[in-house]
């Protein structure tokens, strides 16, 4: 099946006022978040290939801000483990719905529980494998620290956190630079001008990004003796954080 097209900020006409994932974009989410996030298709089938290493038996794997549950189908094809259980939780009932029937259509036999709710609400527990792609920038930044405390807390010794975000740089020169060099990538797969400078708008004080040394900080802080970026393209990288 191919994707729906993303010209939802196509119209100059049509103000869409802040971001939201509504209907329309759990529409088009496949096209939006390819055309959009620089090595989304890698960081996608990397999660895959880390919970299947990470995955203990018995445990819980989360994907916490799942979309349509590209993560949550990556993980179920690469568990080896017996008795493993994944968690799926997004608070936008349009992207949960969508995520349900592309759920029900794969049949691969390990068990996805679906929650549609706040990730700061849902207590982690027996976790071997937490994967939070391109979400936290969406929690209130008051909020993240103890999110990220919340998880370590609910993970078994061993497991693994997978935190992929876009970021902002300290250095003025380095951030406009990124944010150039991510609005070309936008443009040489399709989008306009006029898109790209709407979807920023739109985004604007929805997605709040934030640097490297602060996701390091505060990953450290809540316990996480080893993390390291193991993936970057420009303004938006992946990390690893094991407990
Ligand atoms: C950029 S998308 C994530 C993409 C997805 N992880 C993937 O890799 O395809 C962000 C998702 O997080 C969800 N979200 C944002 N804030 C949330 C929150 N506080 N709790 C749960 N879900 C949230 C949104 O509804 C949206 O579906």
């Amino acid at each position: 099946m191919t994707d729906s097209r993303d010209t939802l900020f196509a119209d100059p006409a049509s103000d869409r006022g802040l971001f939201t994932f509504d209907e329309d974009v759990a529409r088009v989410f496949p096209d939006m978040i390819k055309r959009s996030v620089p090595g989304y298709p890698t960081i996608i089938s990397m999660t895959g290939l880390l919970a299947g290493k990470y995955a203990i038996a018995d445990s819980n794997l989360y994907d916490l801000g799942c979309s349509l549950g590209a993560s949550t189908l990556a993980m179920r094809h690469a568990i080896r483990q017996p008795g493993c259980r994944i968690i799926a939780v997004d608070n936008s009932p349009d992207m949960l719905q969508r995520c349900r029937s592309i759920i029900e259509t794969d049949t691969h036999e390990t068990p996805v529980d679906l929650h549609c709710a706040n990730l700061q609400d849902v207590a982690v527990a027996n976790a071997s494998v937490v994967i939070l792609n391109f979400t936290l920038q969406f929690v209130p930044p008051g909020q993240r620290d103890q999110v990220i405390s919340g998880i370590y807390a609910g993970m078994q010794p061993g497991g693994i956190l997978v935190l992929s975000e876009k970021l902002s740089f300290n250095d003025k020169r380095l951030d406009d630079l990124n944010i150039e060099l991510h609005h070309q990538f936008k443009r040489a797969n399709g989008y306009s001008d006029l898109e790209v400078a709407a979807k920023r708008t739109a985004l604007e004080t929805v997605l709040v990004p934030e640097t490297l040394q602060q996701h390091r900080h505060r990953l450290v802080s809540a316990g996480f003796s080893s993390c390291d970026v193991w993936f970057q393209c420009f303004n938006f990288a992946s990390l690893v954080a094991l407990k």
